[in-house]
């Protein structure tokens, strides 16, 4: 059955002219989601790389995009974070994500929202949600969404927005060709003056590479 799905994604992922169709079955595809098919790879494979900010991110703030259940979060609050704000666009994750931060004293707040959005749509859509900046920012595996959510323009000027939103570290997880030298994030990155200060050291191809930026 699982490669029957990936067979039907691929067709309409290959044919943007069916986008209609391909948004169709994405809410088919959500609807069958249980959590055990949230995401690849274990909680362990999935921190990896991100001990680097997670030695250093005590007392900072956190923006997590597309946080799902929020265990990389929780991860985070063990770690002595202030304050943590995450958005998501499927509600069931959501719940779990407060659920799993019920009764903790730090700042958390967890959104259900939808992240493709235009530059001024996301602003004034999280304006009260948001805070101007924030420590560290967290894109994990989200990128590869959006580019089939999105147009490439619209998607880079929601990214350039996000990236600006960073103070210190960005994290993000996407696969090599979105991560290499002359992609788009790349460009974004380079512009925004970010220098690369980490990656993870094993990586599971299903899962994608970590890498971790400062700004400079
Ligand atoms: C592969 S999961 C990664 C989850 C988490 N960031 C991690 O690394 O463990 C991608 C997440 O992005 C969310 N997502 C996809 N499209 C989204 C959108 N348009 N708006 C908000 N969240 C979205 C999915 O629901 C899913 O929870």
């Amino acid at each position: 059955m699982y490669y029957i799905r990936k067979r039907i994604r691929n067709f309409l992922i290959q044919r943007p002219y069916l986008w209609k169709y391909w948004r169709k079955y994405r809410v088919y595809e959500k609807s069958r989601r249980t959590e055990k098919t949230r995401y690849q790879g274990k909680a362990k494979e999935r921190l990896n790389g991100l001990e680097y900010l997670l030695e250093r991110c005590e007392g900072k703030t956190v923006l997590d995009i597309g946080c799902s259940d929020g265990l990389i979060d929780l991860e985070f609050s063990k770690s002595g974070i202030s304050l943590i704000h995450g958005i998501e666009i499927e509600t069931s994750a959501v719940e779990d994500a407060r659920k799993n931060f019920e009764g903790l004293s730090l700042n958390y707040k967890f959104i259900q929202g939808d992240l493709a959005l235009s530059k001024s749509e996301f602003e004034k859509k999280y304006a009260e949600f948001l805070e101007e900046k924030y420590d560290i920012v967290l894109f994990l595996a989200v990128y590869h969404h959006l580019k089939y959510q999105m147009s490439s323009k619209g998607l880079q000027s929601f990214v350039e927005n996000l990236f600006s939103k960073v103070s210190k570290w960005l994290a993000i997880r996407g696969n090599n060709e979105d991560l290499k030298k002359g992609s788009p994030l790349s460009i974004i990155l380079e512009r925004q003056n970010f220098k690369e200060v980490h990656t993870a050291d094993r990586n599971n191809p299903k899962l994608g590479i970590i890498k971790i930026f400062e700004r400079i």
